[in-house]
Order: structure tokens, then sequence, then C-alpha cells
């Protein structure tokens, strides 16, 4: 369980979010929704342990990340990070860039890599596939070691409809709690929870 309790945040002197408090159940998958500018990036980065709020508690499992002794080594073993931009090693292939952050067999990289439907490009480097390959890459490498929480921004901004179903179904498949920011609404099922925020507010 992931509890935020009256987060707030500012940049400079202007407060971008305002006073949250959420409680995000086990398992449960949960749509960030909001107009540009409403915040969705900052709350998911705070959410996420990447970015410290200006004020408020953020805990996992009831433990305050403050007081989590390693961070680093909790993000690693715990966390999945699908960010809109795929951050992938351009010197290394599709395999090779899933490969580095597991110890998890060839065979289990590679039919990940087939339920994306980015297998034959396994070995081809970054810039040698599309915008919307280098995400699904990405996504494989945030899910490939099972993390017990994983975050995405806009996770399907590059895709066409049918890519961005597969990956919205993949991560609706994991035994994770996942938090997807989108503005996207066609991809929220009525199962889901919607935090929704305008102007950094919850709604
Ligand atoms: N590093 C920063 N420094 C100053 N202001 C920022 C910074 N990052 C975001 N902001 C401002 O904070 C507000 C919320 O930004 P945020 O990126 O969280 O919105 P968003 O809902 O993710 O928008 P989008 O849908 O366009 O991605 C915006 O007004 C933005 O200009
Ligand atoms: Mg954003």
């Amino acid at each position: 369980m992931i509890e935020l309790l009256n987060i707030s945040h500012d940049y400079g002197s202007e407060t971008i979010l305002h006073d949250i408090s959420l409680t995000i159940e086990p398992s449960s998958f949960n749509i960030i929704s909001g107009e540009s500018g409403s915040g969705k990036s900052t709350l998911l980065s705070i959410v996420s342990t990447l970015l410290r709020p200006t004020r408020g508690l953020l805990r996992y499992d009831g433990v305050s990340i403050a007081d989590i002794p390693d961070i680093d080594r909790f993000r690693n073993e715990r966390i999945g990070f699908i960010f809109q931009f795929h951050y992938l090693i351009a010197h290394l292939t599709i395999y090779e860039n899933i490969a580095m952050v597991t110890r998890r067999p060839r065979s289990e990289i590679m039919e990940l890599l087939t339920s994306l439907g980015i297998d034959p490009l396994a070995s081809k480097y970054p810039d040698e596939v599309s915008g919307g390959q280098r995400q699904r890459a990405a996504v494989a490498r945030a899910i490939i070691n099972r993390p017990s929480f994983i975050f995405a921004d806009e996770p399907t901004g590059n895709l066409d409809s049918h890519n961005s179903e597969n990956v919205f179904s993949l991560l609706r498949s994991l035994d994770a709690t996942l938090i997807v920011a989108t503005h996207d609404h066609t991809k929220i099922k009525p199962s889901d929870r919607v935090i929704s925020l305008k102007d950094g507010r919850l709604c």
C-alpha cells in the first residue's frame, strides 16, 4: 500500500500540487488523469520516490520513505519506471538494454519481447527502430524483474491504438501496483481507480 499524506509541491514560489492525500491499494490499477499542466508528472515523480515533495509524507507499506535505509536499492528491487522518453542506452541492442537490468534467462526476455511484438528487433540498436518500438522496449525493461510497483508517464504516447491496447493489457496482467499518468480517457476501464487532477488539486 502507498499512502500520500498532505503532499504539496512548489516549483520556486509557485505551488503546483496542493495538499494531496491518497491511498493506493496493493495490486490496483490507478490512472492519474488531468489536463496538460495539471500536475500529473509531478505527482507521479513524487509517488514513485524520484522527487521529494516540498511538504507532506509518503509511505510505502507503512514506512515513510525517509526511513527506508537504502532507497536506491529499494527502487531497483521494487519499482519499475516507464518514462515518456525511454532512456534506452544507444550502444546496446534492444535485447542488451533489457538483459543489463536483470538476471532472468534469455528465454524469458525473448518471451516478453514477443508479447510486446518486438522480438524480431532484439539485435537492433535503439536508433534502428521506431519510437513506438523503443517505447515498447522500455516497457519490457521496466517490467522484466516483476517489480511490486510500476509507474508510467504516458507510456503509450508514441504508440498506435493496437500497440497501445497491447501495452495496457500487458500492464493490467501483472500482479503489481500500477500508477499510470495519461490524458487518454479511452484507456480507462470501469475497474480502474481514476485520480483526477485539476490545477494541482484532486477533483
Ligand atoms: N521543473 C519544473 N520547474 C518549474 N515548473 C515546473 C517544472 N516541472 C513542471 N512545472 C510546472 O508544473 C506544472 C505541472 O507540470 P506537470 O509536468 O506535472 O504537468 P502534467 O499534468 O504532467 O502535464 P502534461 O500533460 O503536459 O505532461 C506546470 O505548470 C509546469 O509548467
Ligand atoms: Mg506530464
